[in-house]
């Protein structure tokens, strides 16, 4: 047994061949750029290999744990930090977590990074002028008739990642390829099993 670490972030060995190691999958990116998408996916694949997974999304979380809060870069930044609390909790025992948030904010985004265990900043790139044709909830025709005040990459600032463990373009690669970019990275980790090769 290893007990856990002044900062709570290191609490077990792995067990057996391969033990389960917490981390936190941090997809960022603008509104419509697929994020969600993607940590379904790893939601399903994961847990179809046995990894205990929570996936976290900013469309559900502001339904409950932070639906008091708004879109300025206060409630933004007080969105994120009630998250990175449960993110915390649940790496730090060697749960998974997927967390999907626009997460605008540079600094508010290596913050989290120096909070919870395992780290993982996945920039999901994709154009403005793609996730306004995507439109997918119709939100970007509103924000651009000025109806949604501080929409992001419309009337409020996204700050691209500079030092993200991994990049994917989802206006340029297929889902698939950005899904095994990610599941490549995971397994080069350590944090999924990589699959035996039979033969
Ligand atoms: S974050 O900036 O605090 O990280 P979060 O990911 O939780 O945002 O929520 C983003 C979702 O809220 C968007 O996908 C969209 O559906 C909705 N939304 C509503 N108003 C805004 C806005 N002003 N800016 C961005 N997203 C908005």
């Amino acid at each position: 047994m290893t007990p856990p670490s002044d900062d709570g972030k290191t609490m077990s060995e792995p067990v057996g061949q391969w033990g389960q190691r917490g981390f936190v999958l941090w997809l960022t990116g603008l509104s419509g750029s697929g994020k969600t998408t993607l940590a379904k996916l790893f939601e399903q694949e994961l847990r179809a290999q046995g990894i205990r997974i929570e996936r976290l999304d900013g469309d559900v979380v502001r339904q409950s744990l932070t639906a008091d809060l708004g879109f300025s870069k206060e409630d933004r930044d007080k969105n994120i930090q009630r998250v990175t609390f449960v993110a915390k909790l649940l790496s730090r025992n060697d749960v998974g977590v997927v967390a999907s948030f626009i997460s605008p904010y540079r600094t508010t985004r290596d913050w989290v990074r120096s909070e919870v265990t395992n780290f993982i900043e996945v920039f999901v790139e994709c154009s403005l002028e793609e996730c306004i044709r995507r439109d997918v909830k119709g939100l970007y025709a509103k924000a651009l008739a000025g109806e949604i005040p501080e929409f992001t990459g419309v009337s409020d600032p996204y700050e691209a990642p500079v030092n993200a463990e991994i990049t994917v373009n989802t206006a340029e690669e297929s889902i698939e390829e950005s899904f095994a970019k990610i599941m490549g990275y995971l397994r080069e980790m350590g944090y999924v099993p990589v699959p035996e090769v039979i033969g």
